[in-house]
């Protein structure tokens, strides 16, 4: 499984099952790596309704005529704008083409905000994405603060991957992110959703060196992979 990061939370991940994004918020990312209109993929994962999240899905799907994977409300939302959707929810798992996929727990807060009529549509709640292909399971975590379920997951699931918000601020820090890894018993991590805003600015290494060889961490540049 090769897995590349494309920037801010927008991973693709490529197995002989084929090719997703995950998140994939492009336009407008200043790290993103690649253009919205240039990406292949099979299908399009989401964590949660949150606009660097979200991004460039509606378009990418439409391109590329490729489903997209959410919660429920989520899922609905972006239906309603054309795109062909597979709901799903928390605790819940799914057998794709392209892989498995369960929802997990986050703790965060999500909504696609409109600002031209000051409303937060309701999106259902966030979530992280545990995708199995190709004999690999990778877990994004989305958007989370440090939460005991995680180790629940790491109970149920052997995670050869993590990938792991480090920016503080809006989701764990560099150290709980370290605890959250431990408690995965991840084998491997990459550190994500970091030093894209000013209040996301964040050193890696702290988080390498929190997490203190309980992992092989990777930090990736925008653009950049690893096989797993
Ligand atoms: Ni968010
Ligand atoms: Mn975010």
């Amino acid at each position: 499984m090769r897995v590349t990061f494309l920037g801010h939370a927008c991973f693709e991940v490529e197995s002989e099952a084929g090719r997703v994004l995950l998140d994939p918020w492009l336009a407008g990312n200043p790290q993103a790596a690649r253009s919205p209109d240039e990406v292949q993929a099979d299908a399009i994962l989401l964590t949660h309704g949150h606009g660097d999240h979200v991004g460039d899905t509606v378009a990418i799907a439409k391109r590329l005529g490729i489903p997209v994977v959410a919660v429920y409300e989520l899922a609905t939302l972006l239906g309603w704008e054309g795109v062909e959707t597979h709901a799903m929810h928390i605790g819940g798992s799914a057998e794709y083409p392209f892989g498995r996929v369960k929802f997990t727990h986050a703790t965060h807060g999500t909504g696609m905000v409109d600002d031209e009529r000051r409303t937060i549509r309701y999106a259902g709640t966030a979530a992280g994405v545990l995708y199995s292909a190709g004999g690999k399971t990778v877990l994004h975590l989305g958007d989370t603060g440090l939460t005991s379920d995680l180790a629940l997951v790491g109970r149920r699931h052997a995670i050869d991957l993590a990938l792991v918000p480090i920016g503080d601020n809006f989701t764990m820090g560099p150290e709980d992110a370290a605890e959250a890894v431990r408690m995965l018993g991840a084998k491997r991590a990459v550190p994500c959703h970091y030093n894209t805003f000013p209040p996301i600015r964040q050193d890696p290494s702290r988080f390498v060196a929190a997490v203190a060889g309980a992992a092989e961490v990777t930090v990736l540049a925008p653009g950049e992979g690893l096989t797993i």
